[in-house]
């Protein structure tokens, strides 16, 4: 136990790969991108947050106001880590990256990742989840990392497999979206497993 790293998630550390750096919210400079979250109906399909096709509601200085509160905040979270996931080409913000729901006595936390369209679908995405469940076995010395993937969300699923996570169950009919249920696979990487691999698994390549 003792020459675990110490895990304290009010470090916001910045994590650079080849293709993407993960770094702590500027929110100014990172607004067109979380605004792009927010107000895409597929981004709130594949993640849960709508229970059927939407139109984006009309953005205003109230939902402005909110997520610059939400983001300009995420760096004084002692017990969650919130990044942004920028594209080192052009040096925008692209998406968020989070390791939450922390559960010191067993050493285990969950995680997510949105990135809005303009960041989809060019390898940044399984990139960032490398390098923040990276961070988390190596800096924060977690021994569990979980997810929850929608049954219709297969490059999610495959990004997630790609650095490791393997699917350990079913939560059946988890959703409600346009009249009919879905289920939620959930997936989990462990820290031996980490070890051996370190995000590149040989049956995902
Ligand atoms: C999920 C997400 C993080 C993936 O990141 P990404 O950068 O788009 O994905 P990548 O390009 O890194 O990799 C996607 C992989 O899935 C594959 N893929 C794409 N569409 C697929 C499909 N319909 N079925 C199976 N595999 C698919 C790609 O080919 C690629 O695999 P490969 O490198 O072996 O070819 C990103 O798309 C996203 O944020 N989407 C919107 C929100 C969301 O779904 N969040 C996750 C909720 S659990």
């Amino acid at each position: 136990m003792n020459d675990l790293p110490r895990t304290d998630f009010s470090i916001k550390p910045t994590l650079v790969g080849r293709k993407v750096t993960l770094r702590p919210f500027l929110p100014d400079q990172d607004a067109p991108a979380l605004r792009a979250i927010l107000q895409d109906p597929e981004v709130g399909r594949l993640t849960g947050s709508d229970h059927g096709p939407v139109e984006p509601e009309p953005w205003n200085d109230a939902a402005e106001k909110q997520m610059r509160a939400w983001y300009g905040t995420r760096h004084e979270q002692s017990d969650r880590l919130d990044l942004a996931v920028v594209e080192r080409a052009s040096g925008v913000c692209v998406g968020e990256a989070v390791l939450n729901e922390w559960d010191g006595g067993n050493r285990s936390c969950s995680f997510r990742i949105a990135l809005a369209p303009a960041g989809q679908d060019r390898g940044l995405g399984t990139e960032a989840v490398r390098l923040i469940v990276g961070y988390g076995f190596e800096r924060l010395g977690l021994h569990r990392i979980s997810l929850g993937v929608f049954a219709f969300n297969p490059r999610a699923r495959r990004a997630y497999e790609k650095v490791g996570f393997v699917a350990e169950g079913v939560k059946r009919d988890a959703l409600r979206y346009d009249g009919a249920w879905v289920d939620q696979i959930t997936m989990s990487i462990l820290g031996p497993e980490w070890e051996r691999h370190r995000g590149r698994p040989a049956v995902a390549r």
